[in-house]
């Protein structure tokens, strides 16, 4: 019989923190407060994100949808034979379903790589996806862009979709990492096709992010409601209002939240209280547009080569194509 071990004494062992615990006080604890769009991103930021994609003012995703369908053909006729496609930041690849319905005239089958942070909206990914084109094969992966191993499960060769604009959301410099880890895990041949917003009128800028409908001040406001339920805060989303606008010297559209009233904060899972000035406001995403020769030259930086790029008549948006040489 084997001897039972004496029981340690019972120390207090408190119970983990959630995953964003570190990235919300490294945020809110510096002047100016910020905290990373990511965190913008669980399954109701993503849900609020897809309606935003619907809105009038918000031409991002119709725009870039139109030059995926427009020049689909021409896009497929520049992929390798028979491409395996991993996306990253998925969401529900409402817009990939028209390149990948193109493809299939292109190959008999496609296996798909979607990764992306909502496990709800990648379910949604992959329901829709099986239901439009029987011949694609998905493999979704919960995860956010910091591990791309994910991406050596694909075969060669492959085609690595980041679209969306969700480049937009990062300083150059980490753009360039991601490009660049994006390209570690590549050979020579495989390609990215990356989808940017341009820049344009300060108006129209404007009022894609400052919707009538008020949807993007509740995605932006989402994140309070995050910080509520993950962590234990005591935000009064309504305390805060949405401020968003056009910074043309950075060539960023801003987000930011705004306290109405002064007011302190506490965190329970963070044992912590925020003070807030009336006016003082968290810095929660950039969204940065580009011209096409800063595009191309940050495809460059991250170790690609483009091979073409797609716009809309009224370059709105841009769609390139590079690959590993
Ligand atoms: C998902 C990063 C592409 O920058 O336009 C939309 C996010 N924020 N409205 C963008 C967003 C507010 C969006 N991206």
């Amino acid at each position: 019989m084997i001897p039972r071990q004496r029981s340690s004494p019972i120390s207090p062992v408190s119970p983990p923190l959630p995953a964003i615990a570190t990235e919300v006080v490294d945020g809110l604890f510096r002047t100016p407060k910020s905290l990373p769009p990511k965190l913008l991103y669980d399954d109701r930021g993503s849900a609020l994100f897809e309606q935003i994609t619907c809105l009038p003012e918000y031409y991002p995703t119709r725009t870039e949808a139109a030059i995926l369908s427009t020049h689909a053909n021409e896009i497929c006729s520049r992929l390798g034979q028979n491409v395996t496609v991993a996306e990253l930041g998925a969401g529900t690849a409402t817009k990939t379903r028209i390149l990948l319905r193109s493809l299939l005239q292109h190959q008999f089958s496609v296996n798909y790589f979607p990764l992306d942070v909502s496990a709800a909206a990648l379910q949604m990914a992959k329901d829709e996806m099986e239901r439009d084109l029987d011949s694609v094969c998905v493999h979704p992966h919960v995860g956010d862009f910091e591990d791309l191993t994910f991406l050596e499960r694909q075969a060669p060769p492959r085609l690595v979709l980041y679209i969306g604009s969700s480049i937009g959301n990062l300083e150059r410099n980490q753009a360039i990492s991601l490009l660049q880890n994006i390209a570690s895990h590549l050979s020579r041949g495989d390609q990215l096709l990356l989808g940017a917003d341009l820049v344009k009128d300060s108006g129209i800028l404007h009022a894609a992010y400052n919707d009538s409908a008020g949807v993007t001040a509740s995605f932006n406001k989402n994140l309070l409601v995050r910080i509520n339920r993950e962590l234990g805060g005591h935000f009064e989303p309504d305390t805060f209002s949405h401020v968003s606008f056009w910074n043309q010297t950075a060539s960023r559209v801003e987000l930011h939240l705004e306290s109405v009233i002064p007011q302190s904060v506490r965190i329970d899972a963070l044992d912590m209280t925020l003070r807030f000035g009336q006016g003082e406001r968290i810095h929660t995403e950039n969204s940065y547009k580009y011209t096409i020769e800063c595009l191309e030259s940050l495809l460059n930086d991250g170790g690609f080569e483009v091979e073409h790029t797609w716009t809309d008549p009224l370059s709105w948006f841009a769609v390139t194509l590079g690959v590993i040489t």
